[in-house]
């Protein structure tokens, strides 16, 4: 049985291999990856798809700017296991992150993808007419869902990144750990002691 949940941190790795059978590496590439690069996701609203014990499906959304001072939400990237395409994990992610954005109280949620696929979920062009994605992207397909009634009505501007910085490595950790690896085992056996 396929149960939706919030992503762990023992879940990236398992995620990250299939964003790359599902996009391949132009996935760092699209428009998107510049409103994602460098931040967290929002809280609550990084979900994945689990068969079995194992990631089948991944979804994540973003905070950002819909023009200046217009809070909403990016959605992406969205992807399922093509070993476990149509049998509606895609769909249930969709609706599980619409269902959880608008409890949490966001008012708009923005994507760039096809139209014929997230118009189940009631995203259209007509709200983007007047935004923008930083970089390219094909007009058509920048979509979006009101969470509330008319919160992209006049809407107007570049979609820029909003959410919070992700932490950076801390460096000395790294160097420790690399320079320990380096060491004979008899020196960090010592050092332990
Ligand atoms: C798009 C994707 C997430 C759908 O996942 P899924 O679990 O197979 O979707 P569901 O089972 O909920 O829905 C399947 C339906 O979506 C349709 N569908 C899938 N991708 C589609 C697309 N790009 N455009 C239009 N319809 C699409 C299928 O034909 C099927 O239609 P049906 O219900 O009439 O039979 C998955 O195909 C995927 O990861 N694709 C690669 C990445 C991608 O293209 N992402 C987003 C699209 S921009």
């Amino acid at each position: 049985m396929v149960t939706i949940r919030e992503e762990k941190i023992a879940d990236i790795v398992a995620r990250e291999v299939l964003l790359d059978a599902a996009y391949g590496p132009s996935r760092f590439a699209k428009a998107s990856e510049r409103l994602r690069e460098g931040r967290v996701p929002a809280d609550g609203l990084s979900l994945v798809a689990v068969d079995h014990g194992r990631i089948v499906g991944t979804v994540r959304l973003w905070h950002v700017a819909a023009g200046p001072g217009r809070a909403a939400l990016l959605l992406g990237p969205l992807a399922v296991d093509p070993a476990h395409r149509n049998r509606g994990i895609g769909t249930a992610l969709m609706r599980r992150a619409i269902a959880r954005a608008r409890l949490a109280g966001h008012r708009a949620i923005v994507l760039v993808g096809d139209a014929a696929y997230y118009s189940r979920f009631g995203f259209t062009a007509a709200p983007t007419g007047e935004l923008w994605m930083p970089g390219r992207y094909d007009r058509d397909r920048l979509l979006a869902l009101e969470l509330r009634s008319d919160a992209l009505v006049g809407a107007r501007g570049l979609i820029a990144a909003s959410g919070a910085f992700a932490p950076k490595p801390d460096v000395n950790m790294l160097i420790a750990a690399n320079d320990g690896d380096r060491r004979p085992r008899r020196a960090r056996v010592q050092r332990a002691a």
